[in-house]
């Protein structure tokens, strides 16, 4: 363990664990859904969401990695050595790696939009033929797995380069570089006339479009929004420092989360109305919808269309790396780990898998929804599930409290692990499956 690498500070763990959660979940689906399920109304749902289900999972990983300082395989097999809890260790091996193959091609895709906007074609192209543009490069062959390529091995350089000098560095430079981009875009938005319309879409209370489907959604967003269930807040916890506050690390992670996702939700609102489209969810929100908006912006003013448009897509990259290499790194761990492979090995062979697999996603738009839909819909919620029933059932409760090291708020925390968690979890899972 003497040569195991950690984190070098509490403001690098929560760069790194913000680098994973800070993605395109709160760029192209939280402001979307804030919209459709109630404004401010769906904005306390989740509040209260990342408290009492997302941050239990969180700290239930975190406490699985830091006790054990080793990637979701290895703390099984030292925690639970000879039981079923080894499935665990290998599904959550397997599932952000399935995440990374299809991530990696929408990742390419901001990789063109970018190259895009630094030719200044959004600003000052034909509009219809910029909505349209989105379509065919993505039904094309050779742009997107070129850019699929470009993007994972950006990734696979920065994995390859270490926890401290490539993970750490690339997240504790780039998340507030990211975050002041952000509130860039959002001043600009905001300013826009007609931008109004879009700050009211996220922050009027509508409480009747709070349904049990879009409580259920909240939920769900808060805890994808988090990275949880796919032990990538496990695998780096497992590089945190005996001494850190996990609790600390959690509450900090969620709020620059949180933060991050309402500024985003600011930035592309208000534009969006502005603009006067109907905003839509997924990817045609930012990549056919912006464009657009950059386009007509670009009538009057070309030169700061083209500056916010190369901004933006650069945000989006950046945010999307930062969650790639998370990903990455939960199976480099294992390979490492547990098959005593040397770093650049590991990379190299999960950079030829997820390649592969992206490459087929990019072909496919069938096996594309269908790695979405296994992972987000399922994967995600069944590891989040089985971590908390671990910590809080299979634990020793004293290891818990140990490593937790929460003092008052112990006894709380541990209730919201043990039963208030993998019971919202299951609900949120059947309200997904039957409504
Ligand atoms: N949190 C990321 C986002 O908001 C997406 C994500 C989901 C993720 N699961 C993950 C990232 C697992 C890293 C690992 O975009």
């Amino acid at each position: 363990m003497d040569n195991r690498e950690t984190f070098g500070s509490r403001f690098a763990v929560i760069m790194a664990m913000a680098g994973s959660a800070i993605g395109l979940g709160n760029i192209w689906r939280f402001p979307y859904m804030v919209g459709q399920g109630g404004g401010s109304a769906f904005i306390i749902v989740y509040l209260l969401s990342t408290l009492v289900i997302s941050l239990p999972i969180f700290l239930s990983e975190a406490v699985i990695g830091r006790k054990t300082h080793k990637g979701t395989f290895g703390a099984m097999q030292q925690l639970a050595p000879g039981t079923p809890w080894r499935w665990l260790g290998l599904l959550t091996v397997l599932s952000p790696l399935i995440i990374l193959s299809y991530y990696s091609v929408v990742g390419g895709w901001s990789v063109e939009f970018l190259l895009k906007s630094l030719t200044f074609s959004f600003s000052s192209g034909d509009q219809d033929q910029i909505m349209g543009f989105f379509g065919s490069f993505t039904s094309s062959l050779w742009g997107p797995l070129a850019c699929h390529t470009v993007f994972l091995g950006i990734c696979a350089l920065i994995v390859v380069a270490g926890v401290k000098k490539g993970i750490e560095k690339f997240s504790t430079w780039t998340m507030p570089i990211l975050f002041l981009l952000i509130v860039f875009i959002m001043v600009y938005a905001l300013t826009l006339p007609g931008s109004k319309a879009g700050v009211d879409y996220l922050l009027k209370p509508d409480f009747s479009k709070l349904t049990s489907v879009a409580v259920a959604s909240a939920m769900g967003q808060s805890f994808f929004s988090l990275s949880l269930g796919v032990g990538t807040i496990l695998t780096y916890a497992s590089y945190v420092h005996k001494d850190e506050n996990l609790l600390r690390s959690g509450v900090g992670t969620a709020t620059f989360d949180l933060l991050f996702a309402l500024i985003a939700g600011f930035a592309v609102m208000p534009a969006v109305f502005a603009a006067g489209i109907e905003p839509a969810a997924g990817p045609g929100l930012v990549f056919e919808t912006l464009p657009f908006i950059f386009a007509k912006m670009g009538a009057a003013t070309p030169w700061l269309s083209g500056l916010v448009s190369i901004l933006f897509f650069l945000t989006i990259l950046v945010a999307a790396v930062s969650s790639a290499i998370s990903m990455l790194e939960v199976g480099v761990a294992y390979l490492v780990e547990e098959k005593h492979l040397s770093r650049g090995k590991a990379v190299a062979i999960l950079f030829a898998g997820c390649w592969t697999l992206g490459a087929l996603c990019a072909m496919s738009d069938a096996l594309f929804s269908f790695c979405d839909k296994l992972t987000s819909n399922f994967l995600m919620a069944f590891g989040g599930l089985l971590f908390t029933l671990f910590a809080g059932w299979y634990m020793k409760r004293a290891d818990v409290r140990e490593e937790l090291k929460a003092g008052k708020a112990f006894g709380l925390l541990y209730f919201l692990i043990r039963y208030v968690a993998p019971a919202a979890i299951v609900v949120i899972f059947l309200t997904n499956l039957f409504l």
